[in-house]
């Protein structure tokens, strides 16, 4: 990798409260794809004077705006399906439209083609770190991990365990087999999926735990409970114990029939989360998706175990499985990212996770607000604090008060994420130290401003100058044409602020608007993406 400096302005999380905007940043990225400095405050002009100080001379110099976003939930396979099955709940979903698309994965060749098209895709809609479920095969599941290590995609990567309850072409053959094969498929992504970060100038040893640094890494995938025996879910604790640094993903308490059949398998266990605990499934690197039907003792449990939480907001609409308790989350301190949940969810990228949590929490406000049994919150005691996941202390009850904020959003959107995946020590923001995972974000300024109309450059407003924009607005010919394709619903003028682009793009922009995608320094795909 080539010695990168970028210039501009940087868009990041630095807590669910306060999003971070620095102009005229000089970031450098060394080597290995790790952040070497950000200067602040530096003017284009003095961008090749500062490089000298520091020894960069040599660095390619790139001018931008961005940021950076971590998909906690997605299924590889159900690409496929995306949109089928709109007229189902949950558990007729999976019998009617996703086993017998999982089951297809079968055949490693068709896994190999649709699993290339998949990972760009994900790339491409701007996910720098995914969680994913490949299917019950782990051959198949081993060539999902393959190709999100040879195209440079930062990913946990899952086959899953199905010993019970599942269709009969659609499920393992047996307890033995689901654990062995889930062994060898855990070996076989550390052994062959390895990329370690390279020793990096910005990083000293007491900076960083003993984790594995690899971007591919395998994670644990029982389905959920309904799909797993006793003995599986054991043999997978029992690995866990053995080994701190392999997480797990599964879900949890997505759907009320889900939940009663779940229930109906564990006979005097207290609830759905206490099912997995009591396999000692649960730790600092569990990865628990949907989470929509919880009582405030599970989340408790949640919180006790330091175990991450993935909302799933767009799938939980498409699904009608419910809205999640996302603020509550919050307040009890509770590690949270998004995920899209495709296919559950209808759309690729963690951008429409975003706009889905935000109209999710916005429910939950009129729900409270209009339903007449509702009592009024009580407001939040400055004596009686707590701290959030992101190590910040509020008044308890903070974030129930009111839907999240963008700042919270951009939060749960990068940082938040990389915490549920146990990788915020190593991306998230912009912090020196941390690897260069990013989103150059480009929006095209509106036809006449990019032109300079005559108003603004000309100065005197009057008869003349409407003469001449109205035979421009009838004849043409002033207008540049924009050569590119850029996103036409995000139309942005010179002089907005760069908040306000910010907030158009999270809401508006899509992966049109995503220049390139940076992965450790790398660039891995983007509509417009810089040179390697
Ligand atoms: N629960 C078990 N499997 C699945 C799945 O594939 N998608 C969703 N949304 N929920 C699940
Ligand atoms: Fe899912």
């Amino acid at each position: 990798l080539r010695r990168r400096a970028f210039h501009g302005t940087l868009v990041h999380a630095l807590s669910l409260t306060d999003t971070e905007y620095l102009h005229d940043a000089l970031l450098g990225v060394d080597e290995a794809g790790v952040i070497a400095f950000v200067d602040k405050g530096v003017s284009s002009d003095k961008v090749e004077e500062r490089l000298d100080e520091r020894g960069w001379a040599q660095a390619q110099v790139v001018r931008l705006a961005k940021g950076e976003l971590i998909d906690t939930h997605v299924h590889g396979p159900q690409f496929v399906n995306l949109s089928y099955g709109q007229e189902f709940e949950l558990l007729d979903w999976l019998d009617q439209v996703t086993f017998p698309a999982e089951a297809k994965f079968k055949d490693v060749a068709y896994a190999r083609r649709t699993y290339e098209d998949v990972v760009d895709r994900l790339i491409n809609s701007g996910t720098t770190t995914a969680c994913l479920y490949g299917t019950l095969h782990h051959q198949s599941s081993k060539i999902l991990a393959a190709v999100c290590h040879r195209r440079g995609q930062r990913a946990f990567v899952g086959k899953c365990n199905m010993d019970r309850n599942s269709p009969p072409s659609y499920s393992e053959s047996s307890t033995e087999r689901s654990l062995a094969n889930t062994e060898d498929y855990v070996a076989f992504v550390r052994e062959h999926c390895n990329s370690p970060c390279p020793p990096s100038s910005a990083i000293t040893s007491s900076k960083r735990s003993s984790a594995p640094t690899s971007l591919v890494q395998p994670i644990l995938t029982p389905r959920f409970a309904i799909s797993c025996t006793d003995e599986c879910l054991q043999g997978l604790g029992d690995m866990m114990d053995r080994d701190e640094h392999l997480p797990l993903q599964t879900h949890l308490a997505e759907n009320p029939s889900e939940v009663e059949f779940a229930m109906s398998l564990y006979p005097g266990v207290a609830s759905y989360t206490a099912a997995y605990d009591r396999f000692r499934l649960l730790r600092h690197n569990t990865v628990l998706a949907h989470c929509v039907h919880l009582s405030d003792d599970e989340l408790d449990l949640i919180k006790a175990r330091n175990s991450g939480i993935s909302i799933c907001a767009d799938s939980n609409f498409n699904l009608r499985s419910g809205t999640a308790r996302v603020t509550d989350m919050l307040d009890k301190g509770i590690k949270v990212g998004l995920g899209t949940d495709v296919s559950g969810g209808l759309s690729l990228g963690i951008l429409s996770a975003i706009r889905a949590t935000s109209t999710a929490s916005k429910t939950i406000c009129f729900h409270k607000r209009d339903s007449p049994s509702s009592s009024p919150l009580p407001a939040p005691s400055p004596d009686d604090s707590a701290v959030g996941p992101d190590g910040v202390s509020r008044p308890a009850g903070f974030f129930a008060q009111k839907h999240l904020s963008l700042s919270a959003l951009f939060y749960l959107a990068t940082l938040g994420g990389a915490q549920v995946a146990n990788v915020d020590e190593r991306v998230g923001n912009f912090l020196v130290g941390k690897e260069f995972d990013a989103l150059l974000v480009q929006t095209a300024p509106s036809s006449s401003m990019a032109n300079g109309s005559s108003a603004a450059s000309g100065g005197a407003a009057g008869e003349d100058v409407f003469e001449d924009e109205l035979r421009a607005a009838l004849e043409g010919g002033e207008v540049k044409q924009r050569g590119e394709a850029f996103n036409p619903a995000l139309l942005t003028s010179e002089d907005e602020a760069i908040e306000r682009v910010f907030e158009k793009f999270l809401f508006s922009g899509d992966d049109r608007n995503l220049g390139s995608v940076f992965v450790r320094g790398r660039v891995i795909g983007g509509a417009r993406p810089l040179s390697a």
